[in-house]
Parts: structure tokens; C-alpha cells; sequence
């Protein structure tokens, strides 16, 4: 336990009463795994996000951030210190016309990603359709720069505005941003601690260009119809798994000609439709799903001698 009565009362504060210990973070990641956090906030605005990460960051209590939890393994020990969650508060979609062809759309880390994808159709405004079917917020989907054969995030993203642990925010434009295959590095502020805490995606800004929200429908029904087809959609996951090697098969290919598909741990089963998705039938623990990962990892790493890389984040106890 990293939280002392002192810093209990000031979290109560800071929150104006809404913490929640011993939250069960099964309840907010899409596995439905993982132990409790020992606090849990989710801030209403950015105003009360920079006084709790600044007080967090002054009393060396760690903090993690989580979107929507859909990329993410909680272990079942939990975690210590204070997760805060963006979603669903610090969700909202503002609209700039730039130009008669081109918009400018400034979206809070906090919002669904479905949600953004689906406004933007409405408003006949193309770019997004890539992302659909992609679960979490705009700013786990930032992070990781997530993306699908039909393009990436860095493809549309024209800025990002960060918040630092000293409460500090800072606008920065694509170019100084570096992005890479479903990661986005982002730059850490020393706040003179020797504990690091994490720069926090506050919102992003995307470049897209008018079309007709008809044709945008079609398209966006026909990608839907398409990733059902090929993907797991009932039972909770955490999406892909593995990352894709850079070369040669994907994690999705190699795992299916090693014969792995239905193998299961536990309640944590490699899904029968797409090999590179774990899903977990009801009654899996974090312990089940991360057992697998290894054995699923091993066997490719013994048959085809490629080392695959998790793409879903661990972390916990
Ligand atoms: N394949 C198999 N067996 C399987 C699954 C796939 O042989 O069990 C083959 C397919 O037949 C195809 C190839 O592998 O020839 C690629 O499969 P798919 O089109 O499903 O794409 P993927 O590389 O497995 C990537 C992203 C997905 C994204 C899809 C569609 C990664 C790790 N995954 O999957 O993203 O939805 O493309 O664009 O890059 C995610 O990130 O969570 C995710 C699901």
C-alpha cells in the first residue's frame, strides 16, 4: 500500500470525494481481468486532472492512466497507487472548418473512438473510417498509434496536446512526434523527482477532408461487416495479442500453423476465428491469459524461431 491516511485525505480534496479504493480493475479493461487498484479517479475536467497529477507527482505516489482499457492485462495482484481514468470524462469533439475541403477536429483523450469515427461520418468529414471496430478512447488509440491494414493514426493526427506531471500542458505539432508500429513516443518533462511519472495525452487534433456521408456509410458498413467476418466479437479480448513481425508472416498466421487456435489455459482460450486474439470465456484470471501468451510464444519461437512481441500492455503488481 502506497496510500497513507495523509494522502487518503488529500485525494478525497483533490477529488472533491470521488476516489474509490480497492477498485476492481476487471471493470475497466475490455479482458474483464485484473486486480484492484488501490485508487481509482476518474477527473472531471483538465483543470482537476493537473491538480491531481501535480499533488501525485509532489508526493512520489505513482499514477497510471487508462483509456478505455482495451490494450491493456491488469495483473490479478492489482495495482498500487492511483489509476486514473480519462474516459469518460474528458470526452468532447470540437469541429474548425479550415477551409470549403478541410476540417480540423480536436478530440478529448477521454472520448470512445466508435463515438469519434461515427460523429465524423455524420458530419461527412473522411479520414477516420480506418479506425473503425477499433475499441478504447482517442487517446489510448494515440498512444499506441493504433491502426489496421487500412491505415494508422499518425496518418490523420496534425498535433497532440500533453499534459506533464508538473500540471503543465504543451501543444505539439506531428512533425516533432515520433511515431512508430503501435507506439507513439512521447516526451517525459522532468519535474525534478526521481520518481518518473507519465506524460498524460490530453487531446489530439486530426486533419480530415470533406466527403459525403453517404458513401462514408457504405464504406464504414462494408469495413464492419468485413472485421466481423474475421475477428472475435463476444467474448471480451483485448484485440490483437501479438504485435505482427515486421518481416515475413503475421503473429496472427504463425500462431494458426502452429496449430494453436482453441488452446487453452484457465478460462483464457486462443480464439477458434483469429489466432492472434486470446479470448477469455467468463471465468479467466490475468494469471490464465498471461500463461498463455508465453505458451503460445514459446511454441512459435520453437517451430518458426520468431520471437513474438506482446502488443497488449501488462502492468500491476
Ligand atoms: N490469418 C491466419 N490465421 C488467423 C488469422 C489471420 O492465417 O487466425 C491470416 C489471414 O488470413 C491474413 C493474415 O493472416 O492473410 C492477416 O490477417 P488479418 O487481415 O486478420 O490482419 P492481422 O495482421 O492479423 C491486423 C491488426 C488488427 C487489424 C487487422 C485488420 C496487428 C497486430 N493487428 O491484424 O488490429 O484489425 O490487421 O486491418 O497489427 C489490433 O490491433 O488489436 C487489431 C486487431
Amino acid at each position: 500500500m502506497l496510500l497513507d491516511a495523509d494522502a487518503r485525505r488529500w485525494l478525497a480534496d483533490v477529488t472533491f470525494s470521488r476516489v474509490r479504493y480497492e477498485e476492481p480493475m476487471s471493470r475497466h479493461t475490455s479482458f474483464r481481468v485484473g486486480g484492484p487498484a488501490e485508487a481509482f479517479v476518474a477527473p472531471k475536467t483538465s483543470d482537476e486532472l493537473s491538480a491531481l497529477v501535480l499533488g501525485l507527482a509532489d508526493r512520489e505516489i505513482p499514477y497510471h492512466i487508462v483509456g478505455g482499457g482495451t490494450n491493456l492485462i491488469v495483473t490479478d495482484a492489482g495495482i498500487s497507487g492511483v489509476v486514473i481514468c480519462l474516459k469518460p470524462c474528458m470526452s468532447e469533439i470540437f469541429i474548425e472548418n479550415i477551409s470549403s475541403s478541410q476540417s480540423r477536429v480536436t478530440v478529448m483523450a477521454g472520448t470512445s473512438l466508435r463515438l469519434f469515427c461515427s460523429h465524423v461520418i455524420r458530419k461527412g468529414l473522411k479520414g477516420m473510417n480506418f479506425a473503425l471496430g477499433i475499441p478504447g478512447t482517442v487517446g489510448g488509440a494515440i498512444r499506441m498509434n493504433a491502426g489496421t491494414a487500412l491505415g494508422w493514426i499518425s496518418d490523420v493526427l496534425e498535433s497532440i496536446t500533453v499534459m506533464y506531471p508538473s500540471g503543465l500542458q504543451e501543444m505539439i505539432g506531428r512533425n516533432a512526434l515520433s511515431f512508430s508500429y503501435r507506439k507513439l513516443m512521447l516526451p517525459q518533462l522532468s519535474c525534478g523527482k526521481t520518481f518518473s511519472h507519465q506524460t498524460i495525452i490530453i487531446s489530439g487534433r486530426f486533419s480530415l477532408v470533406r466527403a459525403s456521408s453517404t458513401d462514408l456509410k457504405h464504406e464504414a458498413t462494408e469495413i464492419l461487416k468485413n472485421r466481423k467476418c474475421r475477428q472475435p466479437a463476444t467474448l471480451p479480448s483485448a484485440g490483437c495479442i501479438f504485435k505482427n513481425p515486421l518481416v515475413g508472416k503475421t503473429a496472427g498466421e504463425l500462431i494458426d500453423h502452429c496449430g494453436l487456435k482453441g488452446l487453452k489455459i484457465g478460462g483464457a482460450a486462443v480464439s477458434v476465428k483469429h489466432a492472434n486474439f486470446i479470448v477469455n470465456d467468463g471465468s479467466a484470471v490475468a494469471a490464465d491469459i498471461l500463461s498463455l501468451m508465453d505458451s503460445v510464444r514459446n511454441t512459435v519461437f520453437e517451430r518458426f524461431n520468431v520471437n513474438l512481441e506482446p502488443e497488449v500492455i501488462v502492468i500491476g503488481n
